[in-house]
């Protein structure tokens, strides 16, 4: 099975408007011509409308970070899947580590989110991973695997080539220390395992596996060539067009 790889950049609370529209415009001109790789920037709410004219006639895609997991009503402050579609957003990435850490997030309300995206035709990149004593205690793999089985509860299995996740070990995410790629693998194969235990091998051989944490273009080639590591979600060094794209070209070589 040929998964696409798929680099998403992930600018978190990061560029105004104004800086969006500059650093959208050199990473399409260096990566935004090609499709072999999909590449998908996700920039502030306050971002998006200006960068959906500009991805526009490109090949780059449009992802947000959050949303509501209701369509509508006295929510303030939030924002709702029909209005990312609006937007032309392709992708939302849903339940980072950062928002189950300071916004309470769970695997259950993370849950409705990904089913409400998916019911509004967006692809949820769902973000899971241990924390540095969890890895320590060697609780890795039962801790990713309880947020993959509960995260994707009821999930529709017509929408399994529209999922993505992301396995982000939290103790990698902003500290410039990486899984060594057999760190990875081992993990993103035993998602894939229990990916398959949910929606059989044929589905579960769909879905594409992100690697997160300090990817760069130093460590990029190593993490993507393992056999279960289907692309990137990129924080810090998302928000430079050369080390972003300098990632994307490693895709694009793997
Ligand atoms: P990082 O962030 O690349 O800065 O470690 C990744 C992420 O949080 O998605």
């Amino acid at each position: 099975m040929s998964r696409k790889y798929l680099i998403a950049g992930n600018w978190k609370m990061n560029k105004t408007a104004t800086e969006a529209v500059d650093l959208i415009e050199e990473v399409k001109s260096l990566v935004g011509n090609q499709s072999s790789v999909q590449v998908c920037v996700c920039p502030s709410f306050t971002s998006l409308a200006k960068a959906s004219e500009l991805v526009e006639e490109s090949q780059l895609l449009l992802g947000a970070q959050d949303m509501n997991a209701e369509s509508s009503g006295a929510f303030t402050g939030e924002i709702s899947a029909e209005m990312l579609r609006d937007l032309y957003v392709s992708f939302v990435i849903l339940g980072h580590s950062e928002r189950r850490q300071f916004f309470g997030e769970t695997n259950h309300s993370v849950n409705k989110k990904i089913l409400a995206a998916v019911e509004n035709n967006l692809k949820p990149i769902y973000c899971i991973g241990e924390t540095l004593e969890e890895r320590e205690t060697e609780k890795t793999l039962d801790v990713v695997g309880s947020q993959v089985r509960e995260g994707l509860e009821s999930f529709p299995s017509q929408s399994i080539e529209n999922l993505v996740l992301a396995y982000e070990p939290v103790w990698a995410i902003g500290t410039g220390k990486t899984a060594t790629d057999e760190m990875a693998q081992e993990v993103h194969a035993y998602i894939r395992k229990v990916l398959t235990d949910i929606f059989g091998e044929s589905s579960a051989s769909k879905i594409r596996i992100l690697y997160g944490g300090s990817m760069k273009p130093e460590n990029a080639a190593g993490l993507l060539a393992q056999e279960d590591v289907d692309g990137g979600l990129i924080g810090g060094a998302s928000l430079t067009a050369r080390a972003f794209s300098g990632i994307v070209e490693a895709a694009l070589n793997a």
